[in-house]
This record gives structure tokens, sequence and C-alpha cells, in this order.
């Protein structure tokens, strides 16, 4: 497909008009010659566009059981509710006193939030589960420093974590220990009794965990960490299994991120925008970021006297209509979320009951919303875990994780979400399934793909090695 520089016919497109520009900017600023845009007719960028989304998968084209990522049915409600001028216009700078419809909104997330995560107080601010992670360590280390715990440095991660764990705990400056997992894919009590001692400040753990298991110690666990001194962590990023069935303060958590973007339903197949809020317990409520949204003597306003706070981890309010979505979301489920994370379990568990026999499953336990199969027997076959993932594309199937978590071998993981029907699951079982018998008939066929795709087969080495992402018009 051609850019758009290289599509520009000489027909003119929008003319701005002749504004002297230079009679109040400075003359460092001042361009001189062409700016060089490409000249289109308004209809021939339309097609342009047009023809970029069509080359592109989401989830209004098919399935897409990318464990981890929760690519559930985004309602189109949000959409519109999100567009609305008065939320959507709205500008950043403009007074408490002209903004109380979105603060209310936010005021009203932030105490749905506490509901549902049983927490005591929440920030709006991050702007991506893996910022969250960030926010909940920085309270972590504050909360430390100004009990003069200072020698609480290290932070205790499972092997299975999702890899922004470690990263987000090592940014803030802890140094990180990793706990093993036991035969049922769940952290191992007697390793981490060894673990701990008076220099753990934190356990970051995800339940259900990244092989979608849940973690039936956890209680143990924060028992364990409590009586050391130490806090829990709960990375949010699962917690479409668990809605409204328990909640990370009945397990003991005392920081949470949840993904909004994941849970509560906002597109973000394309790597964002996202909203990561971080909800805390009454003791580390003074270390949250400011602003947080208060409503006092009949109006709502930005409170930004919080006393040991870590300061700001985002300009403005954070991603305001990822909050709108949510929230959304959230008004329109209701009680039904509960339901939500109970199909999401139950299609989870079909899809793995009918897949297990042709594909390994190296933790064979009831699973949550979504589950880790292995291809290491077709792997022995010709056919890695990557040809396999490159084959489903020629099914109109987006791939499922691949190669994470990394305790798995050739790992697939698979998350369906809430959002499918029988037939839909019924047919991803029909083509994984063909997929087992083309290779051990012809892997070489199988390794060919994909061929129906925008992009076909790809030279790995060359477009790891050579990428050629740059337009040199
Ligand atoms: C278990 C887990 N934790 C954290 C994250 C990071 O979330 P985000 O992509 O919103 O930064 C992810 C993302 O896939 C995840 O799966």
């Amino acid at each position: 497909m051609k850019t758009i520089f290289e599509k520009s016919s000489g027909a003119d497109g929008i003319c701005v008009g002749d504004y002297n520009l230079g009679d109040f900017l400075p003359k460092d600023f001042l361009r001189e010659g062409k700016i060089g845009l490409p000249q289109l007719s308004e209809l021939e960028v339309l097609r342009h566009y047009k023809e970029l989304s069509d080359r592109n998968f989401c989830i209004e084209k098919g399935f897409y059981p990318l464990g981890s990522c929760t690519m559930k049915y985004n309602p189109k409600v949000n959409e519109l509710l999100a567009s609305l001028e008065g939320f959507a216009n709205l500008h950043p700078l403009q007074s408490d006193d002209d903004a109380q419809g979105a603060l209310e909104l936010m005021f009203r997330l932030q105490e749905a939030l506490k509901h549902i995560t049983g927490m005591d107080a929440v920030t709006l601010q991050p702007a991506a589960g893996a910022h969250g992670e960030l926010t909940g360590m920085m309270i972590i280390k504050k909360y430390f420093e100004v009990k003069g715990e200072t020698n609480r440095v290290k932070v205790i991660v499972p092997d299975s974590a999702h890899g922004t764990n470690p990263a987000s705990a090592k940014m803030c400056g802890f140094e990180i220990v990793e706990v093993k997992s036991n035969s049922k894919g769940q952290v191992d009590i007697d390793a981490l009794k060894e673990l701990l001692d008076e220099n753990v400040a934190a356990i970051m753990m995800t339940n259900p965990n990244t092989l979608g298991i849940f973690e039936e110690k956890v209680l143990e666990i924060s028992q364990l960490m409590h009586d050391n001194g130490s806090l829990l962590y709960y990375d949010g990023a699962n917690f479409n299994a668990v809605m409204g069935w328990t909640n990370p303060a009945l397990m003991g958590f005392d920081v949470v991120h949840l993904n909004l973007h994941k849970t509560f339903a906002t597109p973000h197949g394309g790597g964002g925008p996202g909203a990561g809020p971080v909800c805390v317990v009454e003791k580390l409520k003074d270390y949250l970021p400011s602003p947080v949204i208060v409503f006092e003597d009949g109006k709502y306003r930005c409170d930004y006297n919080i006393k040991h706070s870590i300061g700001k981890v985002r300009s403005f309010y954070g991603n305001f209509g990822v909050l709108v979505r949510a929230y959304a979301y959230i008004l329109m489920m209701g009680k039904n979320l509960k339901l939500a994370s109970a199909d999401a379990v139950l299609n989870a568990n079909y899809l793995k009951e009918k897949l297990k026999g042709a594909y390994d499953l190296p933790y064979d336990e009831p699973c949550m919303h979504e589950f880790v199969l292995s291809g290491e027997r077709q792997h022995h076959q010709g056919v890695s875990t990557l040809g396999i993932a490159k084959r489903l594309m020629d099914s109109n199937c987006h791939p499922p994780t691949v190669y994470f978590p990394l305790i798995v071998h050739e790992a697939l993981m698979i998350e369906p979400t809430e959002s499918e029907s029988k037939e839909v699951l019924d047919n991803f079982v029909d083509i994984m399934l063909k997929i087992v018998e083309e290779i051990k008939e012809n892997p070489e066929e199988v390794l060919k793909s994909p061929r129906k795709t925008p992009v076909k087969k790809v030279d790995e080495t060359l477009a790891a090695r050579k990428p050629d992402l740059t337009y040199k018009g």
C-alpha cells in the first residue's frame, strides 16, 4: 500500500488561507519554504484512511482471544457518551465551578471503583496498567520512607508475573526477588517464607495469575506478608475474572490497579489511550497522587491538599475519555458485572476442555477467565507456537498471546472473554484442531501462513534486524 505522500495527486487539499503568522510568532520559529504536505482531495484522503483501517484487525472483525488483554466487546454507547460536547470539548484548565459535570462523573467513578475493589480511596490519574503499577510502587516506597523503614528495599514478584511488575518496582529503586510457582501454577508458599525478612517492602501479585489460575492460598500469603510488616500489591489486569465475586480487599491486598480499558470496556488494541486507576486501603490514602476529586458543601472540587502525596503522575486528570467510557459501562452493567465475569470464566473453561487433548496443558486445573496451552508437541512436529499463531491469522482470527507467561514453553495464552457466543468458540476450536492435523500432515504448508492477510509472511530476521518503518520521500 502506498503512503499518503506517494498518493499525493496535486489536487488542492484544504486551504488554510493567508495568515501572517510573522506578526505574532518569533522569527526563529517561522518555517522558510514549502511545508511539503501531500496534496489530495477530501475524498482521496478518506479513501486512504479507510484502506488503512480495513487492513487492521479489530474486535469488530473477528475473534480476538489475546490472553491477558481482555479484548471484550466495547459497547458503542460508551463512544457516544464520551463524545458528548460537554465532555469532549471541556478544557482541562477550566475552573472546578465550570467543570462540575466532569468532576461529578470522576467522583462517582472513584466511588464505584472503591465499591468494586473494596478499597478506601482512589486516584484516577494513571494512564495505563503499567503506569498504575509505577504509581502504586511509589506510594509503597513513600509509605515506608515516612514510617522510617528505609530498610525495606525488596519487592517479591512471582515467576509467572507480567514483565511490567518487576519493571515498575525496579523503576522505583526496589530490588526484585523472584518467588517460584509450585506444580499447581501458584505461588509456592514455602519458597515465599524463605524470602521473607525485614527488608521486604511488598509482594506484587496478579489473581487470577497469568496462567489463569486462582491463587488459593492468597489469604495465607497476605497474613504472612502483613505479619512481616510488608504490603501486598494487586495487579488488576485479570480483574475481569472475579468482578462481583470477590475483591482485592477481601483477599488482603493494600494497593490495587485496575486496567479500565480492559475490564471496563474501552477499545485498546492499538496501544491506547488507557486508564489505570490505583485504589488503596485507608492507611495509604494520604500518599495518593494529587488531585483527588472530593464532594464538599454541595460542590465537587479537586483536592490538592494530600499530606504525603507522591505528587502528580499525569497531567490534569488522566485520560478523561476512558473514565467516561468506564463509568458508562459500570452504570449499564450494574450487578451484571458479576455475570460478565461468570461468562468469561465459563467460556475459558469450555475452550480449555475442548483443546486440552490436542495441545499440551501444562497446568491442568480449572481455569478462570483464561488458560495457557503449550505448543511444544507441535513444535517437535515442525511448527512452533509462532507458526500456529500465523496460521490462525488466515482464518480471520487474532492469535492468542504467545510465549507468555515465560514459565510455559511454547505458550499459547487464550482469553475468549464473555462477549463471544458458543458458535464463535466452537468455530475457534475447529480451526485450532484443524491446525493440529495440518501440522501432522504437512508442516511445510502451515509454515507458509499468513497468506490471506494484507501483509503476507514476512522474513522475521530481516523484519527484526532491519525494520523499514519510515517513509523516506
Ligand atoms: C498481567 C498484566 N499486568 C500488567 C499489564 C500492563 O497493563 P497496560 O498494558 O495497561 O499497561 C498487563 C498488560 O497486558 C498485564 O497483562
